[in-house]
C-alpha cells in the first residue's frame, strides 16, 4: 500500500513514547494498590443478590445446562496446539511479552486448557470463521489496562489469520486505539477509562462552596452521571462492549483520602455530605449502566467483565511482594488468597465484583464472570519478567489467559446467535 511507510513511521513514533507512558501509568495503577485494604465486608443482603443474578445470568445461556463456564479446572495440555499467535504481535506492550521478556514459563502459560465444570472443554475460538461471523461490525473494550490486555489479546489472534495490508488502524468513536479487519469490515477498540466516570483535579474555591466548609482543599472531582470523554461517542457506535472498572477505585495512592481525595458531584453539585469510594462506585455504576442503556443500539450487546484478580504473595507491589510460581493454584490456595474474610493482599478482586454484580442485576447486560479462572492462574503474570524492578502480579502475559476471556466471550455470543 502506498501509505505504508507513512504508517510505520507513524508507528514508531507511537512505539518509542508509549513504554514510558504505560509503565507510568501501570506504576500507578500499583500505587493506587497498595494501601486499599480496609472495606466493609460483605452484607447477607448482598449475598442473596449475588445469588439470585447467578440464577438469573445462568438462564440467559443457551446449550448445556449443566455447564458452568465461570468454575472448573485448568488441565495442561502437553501436546500443545499451535499457538492463536506468538511474541510478535507488534500491539503486546512490551511489559506483558513474557516469552520476550525470558520469564521461565512464559512459553507454558498459554498451554492450559479451561475445562468448565458440567462441560467439555471450552473451545478455542476461531479466528476465521469470526471474522466471516461478524462482518460489518464493531466491537468495543471500555475499561482499565486490564481491558486493554483483553483487546490486545483479541487483536493478535485476528491479525495472526489475515495478511499484511488488511488491517487499518485508526481511533473509532475517541477510542484510544482501533482497527479494522478492511476485507470483513470488522473494527475492534479499545477505549481508555478508569473510573468509566469523569474525574479531574480539584482545588478549594476562594469563594468558598460546601466542600470548603467541610475543610477539603484538594482532592479529584468525580462526575458520577457524566461518562469520561474516551467513550461518551462508544456507547452508540458499537454493536459489541464490554465493559470494566475496578482497580482504580480502591487506589489511595492517587485518591488519597487525606491529600487527594475523591469527591463525588452530580448534576455539576458536590454530593454531601461526601461520600466513600464504594459507595461512589455504587453511584457511578449505577449512572453508567443506565446512560449505556440509554445510548446503546437497540440491538447491541453489552457485556460487563468482572474484576480481575492480582496475584501478590509475600506483601503488596512495594513490598517485595511477587508471583513467581509456574503452575495454577488449586482451589484451596485460591480460597486462602482471595476469601474476603481473610482480607489478604489481594481482597479487593472480590470486593469489587460484590458492586457489580449488585448493579447490574437487572440489567440488559451479560456478565462475563472471568474472575475465578483467573484467581487460579498465579502463574499467568508478567512478575519480574523482562526485568522490572517490581513484580507485575496484575497484567497478564501474552499469550496468555486473556485469550481464554476471549473464549468465554465468544462462546456467550454464540449462544445470542443461536437463541435468535
Ligand atoms: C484488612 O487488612 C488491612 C491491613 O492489611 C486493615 O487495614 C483493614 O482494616 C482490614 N479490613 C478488615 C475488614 O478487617
Ligand atoms: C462467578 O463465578 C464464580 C465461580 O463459579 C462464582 O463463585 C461467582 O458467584 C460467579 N459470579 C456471578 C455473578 O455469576
Ligand atoms: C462497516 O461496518 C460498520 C459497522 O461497524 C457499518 O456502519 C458500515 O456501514 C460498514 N461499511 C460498509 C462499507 O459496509
Ligand atoms: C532474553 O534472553 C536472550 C537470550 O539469552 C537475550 O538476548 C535477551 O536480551 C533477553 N531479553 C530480556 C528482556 O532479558
Amino acid at each position: 500500500m502506498a501509505t505504508t511507510t507513512n504508517q510505520q513511521q507513524k508507528k514508531k513514533q507511537h512505539l518509542s513514547l508509549f513504554p514510558l507512558l504505560s509503565l507510568l501509568s501501570f506504576t500507578s495503577i500499583f500505587l493506587l494498590l497498595s494501601q486499599f485494604r480496609n472495606t466493609s465486608s460483605p452484607s447477607l443482603k448482598t449475598f442473596s443478590s449475588i445469588h439470585n443474578f447467578q440464577i438469573n445470568n445462568n438462564n440467559r445461556r443457551s446449550g448445556s445446562t449443566n455447564c458452568d463456564y465461570s468454575n472448573g479446572n485448568w488441565i495442561y495440555d502437553d501436546e500443545s496446539r499451535i499457538s492463536r499467535y506468538d511474541e510478535t504481535c507488534k500491539e503486546i506492550f512490551k511489559g506483558w511479552n513474557c516469552i520476550k521478556g525470558n520469564k521461565s514459563n512464559g512459553a507454558e502459560i498459554a498451554k492450559w486448557k479451561w475445562k468448565p465444570n458440567g462441560c467439555n472443554d471450552l473451545q478455542r475460538f476461531d479466528p476465521v470463521r469470526f471474522l466471516q461471523t461478524h462482518t460489518h461490525t464493531s466491537i468495543g473494550f471500555v475499561g482499565d489496562s486490564l481491558n486493554r490486555n483483553m483487546f490486545v489479546s483479541l487483536f493478535c489472534t485476528l491479525r495472526s489469520s489475515v495478511s499484511n495490508g488488511q488491517v487499518k488502524k485508526w481511533r473509532p468513536a475517541g477510542a484510544d486505539r482501533g482497527f479494522t479487519f478492511l476485507t470483513y469490515n470488522l473494527t475492534i477498540a479499545y477505549h481508555r477509562t478508569n473510573l468509566l466516570a469523569r474525574y479531574g483535579r480539584w482545588s478549594a474555591s476562594e469563594n468558598g462552596g460546601a466542600l470548603e466548609s467541610l475543610g477539603f482543599k484538594e482532592g479529584y472531582r468525580v462526575d458520577v452521571d457524566v461518562p469520561d470523554s474516551t467513550w461518551a461517542q462508544a456507547a452508540n457506535f458499537h454493536d459489541i462492549l464490554i465493559f470494566n472498572t475496578g482497580h482504580w477505585w480502591w487506589a489511595p495512592s492517587k485518591f488519597d483520602p487525606v491529600k487527594s481525595p475523591m469527591l463525588f458531584f452530580k448534576k455539576g453539585q458536590p454530593v454531601i455530605p461526601p461520600l466513600h469510594p464504594d459507595q461512589g462506585l455504587d453511584m457511578v455504576l449505577e449512572h453508567m449502566i443506565s446512560y449505556v442503556e440509554e445510548k446503546a443500539r437497540p440491538d447491541a450487546v453489552k457485556f460487563f467483565r468482572t474484576q480481575s484478580p492480582r496475584h501478590f504473595e509475600g506483601g503488596d507491589w512495594d513490598q517485595g511482594g511477587s508471583c513467581q510460581r509456574d503452575q495454577p493454584l488449586s482451589a484451596e490456595q485460591v480460597e486462602e488468597l482471595f476469601s474476603v474474610k481473610n482480607n489478604g493482599t489481594n481482597v479487593e478482586v472480590r470486593l469489587v465484583n460484590e458492586h457489580l454484580y449488585k448493579s447490574l442485576k437487572g440489567s440488559g447486560f451479560i456478565i462475563l464472570n472471568i474472575t475465578y479462572l483467573s484467581e487460579l492462574r498465579a502463574d499467568a503474570h508478567p512478575a519480574s519478567a523482562g526485568g522490572k524492578k517490581h513484580d507485575d502480579c496484575m497484567h497478564w502475559c501474552l499469550p496468555g489467559i486473556t485469550d481464554t476471556w476471549n473464549d468465554l466471550f465468544v462462546e456467550h455470543l454464540n449462544n445470542i446467535k443461536h437463541r435468535s
